[in-house]
């Protein structure tokens, strides 16, 4: 089959059904093609091992918002919720350019496997000395990082909405002002799950401090300014 945009639907359902029959290379072949038609051949060239993508269509919302960001010197990013790394190896590999540039990585990986397949993912970079991988819930681990010390921060770990509400104001200390939050799963809903129930109430008391680049299934935010008294 050729490897056309009109084919990138028929990937991402062949790289589905074949990660549901537990044919985890073949679904992983599939999603390299769907990430080369999408403009990251890195991911084929490097042979990254991915089960499933949650990712890659966002791709042309990170060019267009983080497009000032890339090769950035000294660029410190953090990222909650990595799961096999994919979004870390895109960070890697068109953002995070500059030899300073790193990102802290936070997950629980509660299942070897996925951990396993994240460092794997990572080594395959070749950028693995930008890469700090903190193993822990958020709520611990985000409350022991510097303030004000990251220019971008995705938020994409718990969906709960209690745990996402927790997330966005630690993550926010941890911002500089100029810098980009992202949160994934604003329209993502299950009976138990529901980031918007947080994101909303988040995106209305700091309001004045934020501007909103993007809404949609991801928002992007600008942190315009510190809050008065903290
Ligand atoms: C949707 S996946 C992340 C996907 C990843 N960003 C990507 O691009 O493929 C969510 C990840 O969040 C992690 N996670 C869930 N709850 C968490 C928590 N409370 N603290 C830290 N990580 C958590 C899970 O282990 C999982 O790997």
């Amino acid at each position: 089959m050729n490897i056309t945009p009109e084919n990138l639907k028929i990937y991402e359902d062949l790289a589905l059904t074949c990660a549901k029959q537990g044919n985890f290379e073949e679904a992983a072949a599939y999603i390299q093609q769907v990430h080369t038609l999408r403009g990251w051949h890195q991911s084929k060239e490097k042979g990254y091992q991915f089960t499933a993508d949650w990712f890659s269509w966002h791709i042309p919302n990170w060019e267009r918002l983080l497009k000032g960001f890339v090769g950035y010197p000294g660029l410190n990013a953090l990222e909650v919720g990595s799961f096999e790394g994919m979004s870390t190896c895109y960070l890697l590999d068109h953002i995070l350019t500059s030899q300073t540039a790193s990102i802290t990585c936070v997950d629980i990986f509660e299942n070897m496997l996925v951990e396993h397949s994240f460092d794997f993912n990572i080594s395959q970079t070749g950028s693995q000395n930008k890469v700090n991988k903190i193993v822990g819930q958020s709520k611990k681990i985000l409350r022991m990082l510097p303030l004000e010390s990251y220019d971008l921060i995705y938020i994409d770990g718990s969906h709960i909405a209690t745990d996402v509400l927790r997330d966005a104001v630690l993550c926010w200390d941890l911002l500089k002002v100029g810098g980009i939050l992202i949160f994934d799963d604003y329209e993502y809903e299950t009976p138990i799950e529901k980031p918007s129930d947080a994101i909303d109430v988040f995106l209305e008391i700091f309001s004045s401090h934020t501007e909103i680049l993007e809404k949609g299934w991801q928002v992007f935010l600008s942190k315009k300014s510190f809050i008065k008294g903290g």
